[in-house]
């Protein structure tokens, strides 16, 4: 496999299109770059490796805050979440901040036909119970029904019985509708994509699939791709003995599933013992490979049909996903890991290697920043639409711009994240916007990351300290700092 990036995806370098190209957006669920094409040797995800190898493939790719509904709100609208305020899982951005213009609203408002598949917005409250529908999509959202069983006792212990566990490789046949959640979405993509053949109105297509989140319900057959002896632990399984415990949180879901709640660990800290580690490791992966195949059967469909050349396709995920480093099993913080996600766009009949100002990188030398926020101004000018214009300082009165940037901007990345107090509580994952205490900010930049923590007060939603919106402004001192530590790495390294 040979690494061949290309990171020109400006406005200066791409000819105007004459017509509009389809767009099939794909979300995974808490998906770390635990991919072949991103360099992870272990992984097999021979799909989005082919998708990978004809497309931009972001290496440094990060998600706002590292939870469902924050970093799918803060991605689909292109504002951060101190612009969304939707922090939890409690609020509707359009009643909570603003009537934000979203990247499907967009595509509609512009003549395509928009629909979602599976768990594109977060589900509930924070999008107002119907996916934002209509306001982002031309039909109704679609979610598969064997969903309702995801978190049951669906899953064969060592006593024969059925249980809530984390670790749950099943026999599709014997499960309700003999068929998995991610399984049923594919089939309604494709049926939704056949018809599409003969209709010449542009379409917006979003396919969110639910692995590799937990539990780890997938088809038994898939664990075989990763024998437990080739498995091995996270290269920085313990907590950190300096670690600030504001950074840390206590992934408390994981806990709660029955086979780990009998393995009796401490709170907060764990840690896990390390054959079940293992095991959660080997589940994870074969999650990743079966939720590949699925991307493997909409990317054939794509193809069969005929509308493989005329579609742009991204692939993402909401944020990563601790595997175990720093003694950690969730997203839930501003650890890279848990932040970091793949991104990979492909563009129909663009010869990336022909563009005049090409560039090639190795992959651990590319300081190219993203974040998920320039997905939708990148995706609208890809596909032939005008791309949002930036937001000025406070926008909580424009329903169209965007915070983020085209996607080959020269930047830093910003994330951040939520806590109700400065150490471990059992509400730490995921604390309700009253109880938000403090609010970690953290800038991405080639090899470093810097959070900073500082005071919250969830009613008037200001900060500790005088800027009351500190990602993505210069005049602030994180943004200085890390500007100023970037600089010195770059200058340093070249
Ligand atoms: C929000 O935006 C939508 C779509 O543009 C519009 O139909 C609706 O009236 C707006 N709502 C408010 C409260 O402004
Ligand atoms: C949310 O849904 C309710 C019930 O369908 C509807 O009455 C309300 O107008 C929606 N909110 C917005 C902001 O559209
Ligand atoms: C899966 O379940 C079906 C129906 O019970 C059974 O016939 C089949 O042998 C099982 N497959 C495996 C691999 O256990
Ligand atoms: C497991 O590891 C062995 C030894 O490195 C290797 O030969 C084998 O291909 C691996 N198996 C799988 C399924 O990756
Ligand atoms: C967990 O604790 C329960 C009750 O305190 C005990 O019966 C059980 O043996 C413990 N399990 C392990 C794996 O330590
Ligand atoms: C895409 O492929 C189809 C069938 O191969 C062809 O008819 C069509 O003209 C192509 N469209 C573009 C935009 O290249």
């Amino acid at each position: 496999f040979v690494w061949m990036i290309y990171f020109t995806c400006g406005k200066q370098t791409i000819s105007p299109k004459k017509t509009e190209k389809n767009v099939l957006f794909i979300i995974a669920d808490d998906l770390r770059p635990s991919l072949g094409c991103y360099g992870d040797t272990l992984a097999k995800s021979p799909n989005i490796d082919q998708l990978a190898s004809k497309s931009q493939t972001f290496l440094n790719a990060f998600a706002q805050q590292a939870v469902c509904a924050p970093s799918r709100t803060s991605l689909l609208t292109s504002r951060r979440p101190d612009t969304t305020r939707v922090y939890d899982f409690g609020s509707y951005w359009r009643v909570q901040s603003g009537n934000y213009t979203t990247l499907p609203q967009y595509f509609k408002s512009n003549g395509y036909l928009t629909m979602s598949v599976g768990k594109v917005f977060h589900p509930g409250i924070a999008s107002n119970h119907t996916d934002d529908y209509p306001y982002s999509w031309s039909i109704p959202a679609y979610h598969p029904t064997s969903f309702i069983f995801e978190k049951k006792k669906m899953c064969k212990g060592e006593d024969g019985k059925l249980h809530a566990n984390l670790l749950c490789a099943v026999n599709v046949t014997e499960q309700p509708g003999g068929i998995l959640p991610d399984m049923e979405s594919t089939d309604e993509a494709v049926r939704l994509l056949k018809t599409r053949v003969s209709d010449d109105t542009p379409f917006f297509l979003a396919v969110g699939f639910h692995k590799p989140h937990i539990p780890f319900r997938i088809p038994q057959e898939y664990l075989s791709l990763y024998p437990i002896d080739n498995m091995t632990l996270a290269l920085d399984p313990d907590v950190p003995i300096l670690l600030p415990p504001v950074a840390y949180n206590p992934w408390t879901d994981v806990r709660k599933r029955e086979d780990v709640q009998k393995l009796n660990i401490s709170f907060p800290y764990g840690p896990i013992p390390k054959d079940f580690q293992l095991r959660i490791r080997q589940h994870y992966y074969a999650a990743v490979s079966y939720m590949d195949s699925q991307v493997g059967r909409l990317l054939s469909a794509l193809d069969e049909l005929g509308l493989a050349n005329n579609t742009v396709v991204v692939f993402t995920s909401d944020h990563g996903w601790s595997l175990g480093e720093h003694g950690e099993w969730a997203k839930y913080s501003n650890f890279d890991v848990a932040t970091r996600v793949p991104l990979i766009f492909y563009v129909p009949n663009v010869h990336y290697a022909k563009w005049p100002t090409f560039r090639v990188y190795l992959p651990f030398l590319t300081e190219n920043m993203v974040e998920l926020v320039d997905i939708f101004p990148t995706l609208s000018y890809m596909s032939g639409l005008i791309a949002p214009e930036p937001c000025p300082d406070f926008s909580f009165q424009e329903e169209l711009c965007t915070e983020g940037d085209n996607l080959d901007a020269e930047k830093v990345a910003f994330s951040q994240y939520p806590r109700p107090a400065d150490t471990p509580q059992e509400n730490s994952d995921l604390p309700d916007l009253k109880d938000i205490k403090v609010m970690g900010y953290s800038v991405r930049c080639w090899y470093y990351r810097y959070t900073l923590w500082l005071g919250f007060n969830p009613k008037t939603f200001q900060v500790g300290i005088q800027a009351s919106h500190l990602p993505g402004k210069h005049e602030n001192s994180l943004s200085l700092f890390c500007s100023a530590v970037c600089l010195g790495l770059r200058i340093r390294l070249h």
